[in-house]
């Protein structure tokens, strides 16, 4: 009888241990890395953010670009990708590098644990933050898309994460958020100021009756109106309450159906692809609007498209073509967008929150000239 007990006792002993050891397991893959190090707007009120989209990585020196001038095409392969990346890091100075998907076109890379290494790896030298989505061609190589994701996630420097630590289960791979807080000293310096969301959209369609791209699914689209509906309340909280909610930004890979709402009257940029979307409507465009935080939405995808344009109070934005092994239209220079966002100047001289989101585009010329620049949000 006492055995018996004695063996209850350590199963029950047992039991507790590796509960509490999983809890904290689990958090610790979702959390810390952000509370260690939060994001935080720079002490002159500015928080920038470089978006890098299809950078459609493969091999590296031995893989050739695609749609450039003939006399470019000597010479010219994924190293030149690497060197955009680099010269836009020193130039930008972002604070935060957020890669849209078709990180790497793995079925032109031998081995997705090496061409991801090699896509990221100025981001990871630079020792600047990055998060990172899923495009429909990073699992195409040596990696499914949740070991490529669980592979982005091991990397330096990255707040890439898993999927959100307090869901047990959600559609996808990489589906996230970041806070990034006020100014180091300020009155919001342990407040989000401003909530950045990164989904994955999915590859493609895996319903029989649907063709073509995915979509983010309800699951993905619960967890963001919960995450949306706690940080939209947390303004109020103490020690200083914020005037409203905090903006937010979202960043995935494939274009929702409303980016196909604007013409060349209506947006600032060009159009030169299809809206290349998922042939169904997820709601998730409808579910932002309702949510009424998100100000902005950021994807990639279509190469050609760099376009921003406003629908009912949300700007929705291509990056246009970052690669050179991802297709693009010769003598249209490759591209990548920063979003700058600007704290209100208080009368005391503090910073109050978020009164500006502006956004502008860097061509990769030998100047990297800014083009596009224009005003997402304002308050
Ligand atoms: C690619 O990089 C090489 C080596 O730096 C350079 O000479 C060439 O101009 C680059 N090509 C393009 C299209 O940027
Ligand atoms: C922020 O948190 C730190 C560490 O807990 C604390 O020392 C500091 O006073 C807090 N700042 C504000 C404005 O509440
Ligand atoms: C959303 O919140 C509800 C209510 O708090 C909870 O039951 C549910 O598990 C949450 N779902 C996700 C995906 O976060
Ligand atoms: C953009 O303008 C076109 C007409 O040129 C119109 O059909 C469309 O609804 C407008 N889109 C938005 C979002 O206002």
């Amino acid at each position: 009888m006492a055995n018996v007990h004695l063996v209850m006792a350590a199963v029950v002993v047992v039991l507790l241990v590796s509960l509490s050891f999983a809890s904290v397991s689990a958090s610790a893959i979702g959390t810390t890395k952000q509370q260690k190090q939060p994001l935080r707007f720079s002490k002159t009120g500015e928080f920038r953010i470089l978006q890098v989209a299809d950078m459609h990585y493969a091999d590296g020196k031995t893989t050739p670009c695609k749609n450039v001038l003939p006399q470019q095409s000597a010479g010219c392969s994924d190293l030149n990708t690497t060197a955009f990346l680099r010269r836009m890091i020193v130039t930008v100075k972002p604070h935060l590098i957020v890669f849209t998907g078709d990180n790497i076109y793995a079925s032109d890379a031998k081995d997705a644990a090496y061409s991801l290494n090699a896509a990221f790896s100025p981001a990871v030298s630079s020792n600047i933050p990055w998060a990172a989505v899923l495009g429909n061609h990073d699992q195409e190589s040596t990696l499914s898309r949740a070991g490529v994701m669980k592979h982005i996630v091991g990397m330096k420097q990255t707040l890439s994460q898993f999927n959100p630590p307090e869901v047990d289960k959600i559609d996808g791979f990489g589906n996230y958020n970041l806070e990034v807080h006020g100014v180091e000293g300020s009155a919001f310096e342990n407040k989000s100021v401003l909530n950045l969301y990164f989904l994955d959209s999915g590859d493609y369609s895996t319903v029989p009756s649907i063709d073509g791209y995915g979509w983010i699914k309800p699951s993905q689209q619960l967890w963001f109106q919960n995450t949306s509906k706690k940080l939209q309340r947390a303004y109020k909280n103490k020690p200083k309450a914020q005037k409203a909610p905090a903006p937010g930004l979202a960043y995935f890979h494939i274009p929702l159906p409303e980016f196909a709402n604007f013409d060349s009257s209506n947006f600032t940029g060009v159009k030169q692809d299809p809206i290349s979307s998922a042939s169904v409507n997820s709601g998730f465009f409808k579910t932002m609007v309702e949510a009424g935080d998100v100000k902005a939405v950021f994807v990639g995808h279509d190469h050609l498209n760099d376009f921003c344009g406003e629908l009912t109070g949300i700007h929705l934005c291509y990056a246009g073509g970052f690669g050179y092994h991802a297709y693009g239209k010769a003598g249209w220079d490759r591209r990548a967008r920063v979003v700058v966002a600007s704290l209100e100047k208080t009368e005391k001289g503090g910073w109050g929150g978020v009164k500006s989101i502006k956004t502008r585009k860097h061509l990769d010329n030998q100047l990297l000239t800014a083009v596009d620049v224009q005003v997402l949000w304002s308050h």
